[in-house]
């Protein structure tokens, strides 16, 4: 019997250690290209569990006999090997339409210095994962596009450490986004993942843009993590002279503020400086732009001069593989194709995509638009929904708030008016958007707007809470003209706010010809091309016009889109094919941008 008590006291005492050591993902410390990383990419061992009974079975023990009588009913030695990063529905068969869990393991040698700190970064997991370090859980992340982090310094052992990842990608009517998206779901480690080795008391994260309205005073902080927290910083940008002496406070905050004259970031001109942040026990580089983005009346002001924005919208897929796309050669195919499109911003749509793709976008001078995937049908009202949408707007803005090139926070797409809680919800996500970054301008697109008469009237009046009224508008293609496109009379609930239309277009099979050509069921390249030739005639007479982006850059898989012959499980209304070649559309546009000329 006293046995039995002494087991039974030890299963809790180890029950309440998994569970103190088991914690939410921390904030993700930024610019981990500027850190100490040990890159976990690669090859990793693989359980595919559709039937989920891998909880059942405690896969995350990787459980081996130890008695002549055992046996396991499961083994990560002689499992599938995947890619990582890389979503897994695209490298075994059997998992072509996965939705569910998928286990992963990875071993890892312990050589962290003495005295040192050691953390585990995902660059993002689809959907949800459940992290284990030799058999013990060590946190979770719900989210498929943001970093997340946990701390392994005091879990690590000598030699050689297991780390077992559970990876679902099931949808859930209170996840973010909900059940019903049009985009593929690809599940899996789809991002990069790094050990990150700090020293007890490293730069965590900091802000280093210029000042709202301003175009030369630099407002920022450094924020350190350790035991040492009251340290002397610097923040030093070489090229200019600066070398801005600042001290943390106890909680380890520093204020950075300082100013000079810059040569301005504009896409035409993407400069930007090698800044370089001490502490007494770190140090860190970036690579930083300075620019202004703010907006007058109507108008959409870079550097203090009106900027029509010519973007385009981008998924993160490689059309070539048809698969997530996840790198930066994926990202320099992608945003090629922007730039020779003649844009000057990037609409990621609907979801933060891979650091790769801010990062390079912002190096060849393309402004950014960064989003969260509340798209359309979200349980705004459920619980814990409020709370999942501010913490991954706060993972996207703490990711790229450096990148000077994101000009545009986006916290919602296409979202329903008759939703329970959408209005409030959309306003407190306003306020925490505002509240993690003041510098930027903040939209979201509302499809509170109707079509009739030839009269567009956007009336959704939460427009009030946003800087920049962006409209999703497909006619030509869902709405048939009711009219001269230049003839479009449009009535505005903000007068005095720009708007971006944020999505237009319609699709077409490269190639194609199932019919006449004047007809939509012929998804020809010469009707869509016909779309863009209206839709640019109606921009023409649009008020308060401070930008269009068309849907989209590169047809892209969606498995709602049904059609066998026209569609096959792709959106068609790429400007490009899933081969990359180019529809009659993208001339038309092409030609439209190259005739808008910015002053920058
Ligand atoms: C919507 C939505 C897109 C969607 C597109 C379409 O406006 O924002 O995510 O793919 O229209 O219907 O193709």
């Amino acid at each position: 019997m006293k046995t039995k008590a002494i087991v039974f006291l030890i299963n809790c005492i180890v029950l309440i250690f998994n569970c103190s050591v088991s914690v939410v993902a921390q904030s993700a410390m930024t610019n981990v290209s500027g850190r100490h990383c040990i890159s976990l990419n690669g090859k990793w061992q693989s359980i595919p569990d559709p039937t989920g009974i891998g909880n059942w079975r405690e896969v995350w023990k990787d459980r081996k006999p130890q008695k002549k009588t055992d046996f396991v009913e499961y083994s990560f030695e002689g499992s599938p090997l995947l890619n990582v990063p890389g979503d897994f529905n695209t490298q075994m068969p059997e998992l072509t339409y996965m939705e569910g869990t998928v286990w992963y393991k990875k071993t890892f040698t312990n050589r962290l210095k003495s005295g040192n700190r050691l953390f585990i970064h995902f660059g993002a997991v689809n959907y949800k994962a459940d992290v284990y370090l030799n058999g013990n859980l060590i946190g979770s992340h719900e989210g498929g596009f943001t970093p997340f982090q946990f701390e392994i310094t005091k879990v690590l052992k000598d030699g050689i450490n297991t780390i077992v990842v559970k990876v679902n990608n099931n949808r859930a009517a209170d996840g973010i986004p909900g059940t019903g998206y049009d985009w593929f779901n690809y599940g899996g480690i789809t991002r990069d993942v790094n050990l990150i080795e700090t020293e007890t008391t490293f730069i965590e994260d900091y802000f280093v843009q210029l000042k709202k309205h301003s175009m030369n005073e630099v407002l920022g902080w450094v924020k350190l993590n350790g035991n040492q927290l009251s340290q002397k910083v610097s923040v030093k940008i070489p090229e200019l002279g600066i070398d801005f002496k600042t001290q943390a406070n106890a909680e380890g905050l520093a204020e950075v503020k300082f100013s000079s004259k810059f040569n301005l970031w504009s896409p035409e001109n993407p400069k930007l400086y090698e800044l370089i942040i001490q502490s007494e026990t770190d140090t860190i580089t970036d690579n930083i732009g300075f620019r202004s983005m703010e907006t007058k009346g109507a108008q959409i002001l870079l550097n203090g001069k009106p900027v029509f924005l010519k973007g385009v919208n981008i998924h993160e897929e490689n059309p070539y593989r048809a698969a997530k796309a996840f790198s930066e050669s994926d990202a320099l195919t992608l945003l090629n194709w922007a730039k020779e499109l003649g844009c000057n911003f990037v609409r990621l749509c609907h979801y933060p995509h891979n650091e790769y793709m801010v990062k390079l976008a912002e190096k060849m001078g393309l402004m950014v638009w960064d989003e969260i995937p509340v798209y359309q049908h979200i349980e705004f009202a459920s619980p814990g929904v409020t709370d999942k949408m501010s913490l991954m707007l706060k993972e996207m803005i703490r990711r790229d708030r450096n990148r000077c090139g994101v000009f545009l926070w986006s916290i919602a797409n296409e979202t329903y008016a008759t939703t329970p809680n959408r209005n409030q919800a959309l306003i407190d996500l306003s306020k925490v958007c505002r509240q993690q970054d003041s510098t930027r301008l903040i939209t979201t697109v509302l499809c509170s707007q109707g079509y009739e008469n030839n009269t567009f009237n956007v009336w959704e009046k939460l427009y009030n809470y946003f800087d920049v009224m962006s409209v999703n508008e497909y006619l030509g293609w869902y709405s048939p003209w009711q009219g001269k496109p230049a003839d479009v009379k449009w009535k505005l609930v903000c007068s005095d706010k720009p708007m971006i239309i944020s999505e237009f277009g319609g699709e077409a099979l490269f190639g194609s010809n199932f019919g006449p050509k004047d007809e939509a069921d012929s998804w020809s390249e010469e009707y869509q091309e016909q779309i863009y030739k209206d839709q640019i005639e109606m921009f023409g007479t649009t008020p308060n016009l401070a930008g269009v982006c068309p849907w989209l850059l590169v047809d892209y898989r969606s498995l709602g889109r049904m059609h066998p012959l026209k569609q096959g499980g792709w959106n068609r209304k790429g400007l490009l094919s899933d081969r990359g070649e180019k529809k009659k559309a993208w001339h038309i546009l092409k030609t439209y941008y190259n005739g808008i000329k910015n002053e920058y």
